[in-house]
This record gives structure tokens, sequence and C-alpha cells, in this order.
């Protein structure tokens, strides 16, 4: 077959692809933002908005801030000197006692603030979900230098009573992403240095109730599970964690799967790398044993 035949099949058939995944994605939507569930509906609508790329204008003048912010980190070449007490690569063979330990690295910020940190369509999705929502007291595991952050406090000024409490391993990227967040003028949130294994305990024990978790650290199937299972008591009765990185390793797909089934869920939303889980204790109703699945196209990432 001649090659230019070739090359036009392909596109013809990513076309049909990325149109089935389009209807795909609307078909979920609709059934997010129609669901009997009031918090699915915000939840919906929230995804829609990344996904159609609708915002207001407040909202894109904010995300274009960010994203400002964002590139200023990226230029920088200060190296710091960290404490990872996290899981390594996807492929990396640490064990439990050696994540504990923790390892001592030297990244720049330039490097932090662009391979680990969520990118804009994922950090968008996480400032709708936080706007749509009344949510007082919030969870960040894995701040890094603030990045996610910066946008989950920026979605929860509409509510004074709102803070983020944001845990990292590392005492200098706490240091860090604190400048940061104090240099954007945000004010409604609290950075506590330590292992997840040691803050969180203590943390929960002071908050008494939690009403969302964004978990962005630490990706280790035996960790992330136990993580969720120390929140489980504390959740309030409308709440909505968030998993980052649920296809990272094979280890991430098998905490994800096993805590996707818990009852706890009202509903399940996998956002390729997002997991979300919905809580709902005022309704009795599981709204549906499937897992709503949605794709972010590739398009929405280039955006900002
Ligand atoms: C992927 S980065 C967080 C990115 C950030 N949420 C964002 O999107 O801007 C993960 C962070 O979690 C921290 N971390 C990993 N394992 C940890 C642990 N066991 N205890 C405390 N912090 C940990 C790391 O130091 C790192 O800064």
């Amino acid at each position: 077959m001649p090659k230019i035949v070739k090359k036009v099949l392909r596109k013809i058939s990513k076309c049909r692809e990325t149109c089935k995944r389009k209807k795909t994605n609307n078909d979920v939507i609709n059934s997010l933002v129609n669901s009997k569930n009031i918090y699915l509906n915000k939840i919906g609508i929230s995804l829609r908005a990344v996904i159609l790329d609708e915002y207001t204008e407040t909202e894109r003048a904010t995300f274009t801030k960010l994203e400002q912010f964002r590139q200023t980190l990226i230029r920088s070449k200060q190296l710091v000197q960290i404490e990872d007490f996290g899981a390594g690569n996807s492929e990396s063979t640490r064990t439990a006692e050696e994540m504990s330990k923790g390892s001592v690295i030297n990244y720049s910020i330039g490097y932090l603030a662009s391979s680990p940190s969520s990118r804009p369509a994922y950090a968008r999705a996480l400032y709708k979900i936080l706007e749509a929502f009344d949510f007082a007291n919030c969870i960040e595991m894995g701040t890094c230098v603030g990045v996610s952050a910066a946008y989950q406090c920026f979605a929860l000024q509409h509510n004074e009573r709102s803070r983020l409490i944001t845990i990292d391993g590392s005492a200098n990227l706490c240091k860090i992403s604190r400048a940061n967040l104090t240099s954007l003028g945000l004010t409604n949130f609290e950075i506590r240095a330590g292992r997840f294994a040691d803050v969180l305990p203590g943390l929960l024990n002071e908050v008494k109730t939690v009403d969302y978790v964004f978990i962005d650290g630490h990706h280790d199937e035996r960790a992330t599970f136990d993580y969720f299972m120390q929140l489980l008591p504390y959740l309030s009765d409308v709440s909505v964690l968030i998993f980052d990185d649920v296809n990272w390793s094979d280890g991430m797909v098998r905490a994800w799967n096993l805590i996707q089934k818990h009852e706890v869920f009202t509903a399940v939303i996998d956002v390729q790398k997002f997991g979300i889980g919905l809580i709902d204790k005022t309704s009795t109703e599981k709204i549906s044993s499937d897992i709503f699945k949605i794709t972010i196209e590739k398009s929405c990432f280039k955006k900002y």
C-alpha cells in the first residue's frame, strides 16, 4: 500500500477514535449532569467545563495568573534538597522501610513545577470541583512547590470558612510553597511538614471532619490504601476524595481498583489520571455500580 494511503487511513482511524471518545464523554457527562444526585451534578458540571473549556472571565483571569506563576517557577534553576518519602518512579521497588526512611535528592524548582506538578487541565478540574462545593476542611497530601495548592486555594476563596491544609514530607518544599502561595496573596492555607504517616493522624484528630482530600503523593499501593482507610472515619456527610496518578504504576492501578469498590462511595468517576470518589451519606442510593469514565482530550492540555 502506498505510504500516502497508509497515512490517510491512519488519520481517518484517529479521527474516528476521537469522535467515539467525544461521544462517550458526552454521554457520561450528561449522565452526571442529569443525575438525581445534586453533588454528582456539581462534579459533572465541573468536568464538563474543563472538557469544553467553558469558564467565566474571572476564572480565565485566575488561570492565566496561575499559569504565569507556574511558568516563573519552571524557569527557576534553583536547586532544592528534598527529603523524599515517596515511591520513587513508577518502576521503583522501594520497600516500605526505605520509603519511611526517605532519601535525599536535589531537584531544580523548574523541574518540580513541571513534571510532578498537576498539569493545567487537571488543576482546573480541582479548581472547578472545589468552587462548586461549599467545603470547609480540605486536605492535600503532596504540596511540592504549591502549584495545585494555588489552584485549590483560589477556588476556596468564595467561602471564608474554607481552608486547604497541605502536607509535604520535605521541609524545604514546605518553605518554598509557603512563600509561593503567600506571593499570590493567598491566606486560606496551612502547610504541615512531615511524612503523611506522621502528620495525618494528628491532623485528622484536630479537624474532626474532612470534606475533601486530594491525595497526590506517595504513590505506593499499600500506602495509598492505608491513607484511604485512615481518612474514612473522618469524612463528612458530603465529601470528595481525589486520587492522583491512579494509572501511574501496577500497584496504583491495584490500589485504585480496590478503593473504588468501597461501599462508602455513592459514585466513582475515573478521569484518566484522577480517580474521583463522591461520598454522600445523606443518600442511601448508590448511583451506579459502574465507574463513570471520562477522557480529557489532549486539546485541553494545550490551552493556557
Ligand atoms: C506529585 S508531588 C505533588 C504535586 C502537587 N500536588 C501539585 O500538583 O502541584 C508529590 C509530593 O508528595 C511528597 N510526598 C511523597 N511521599 C510523601 C510521604 N510519604 N509523606 C509526605 N510527603 C510525601 C513529595 O515530597 C512531593 O513533593
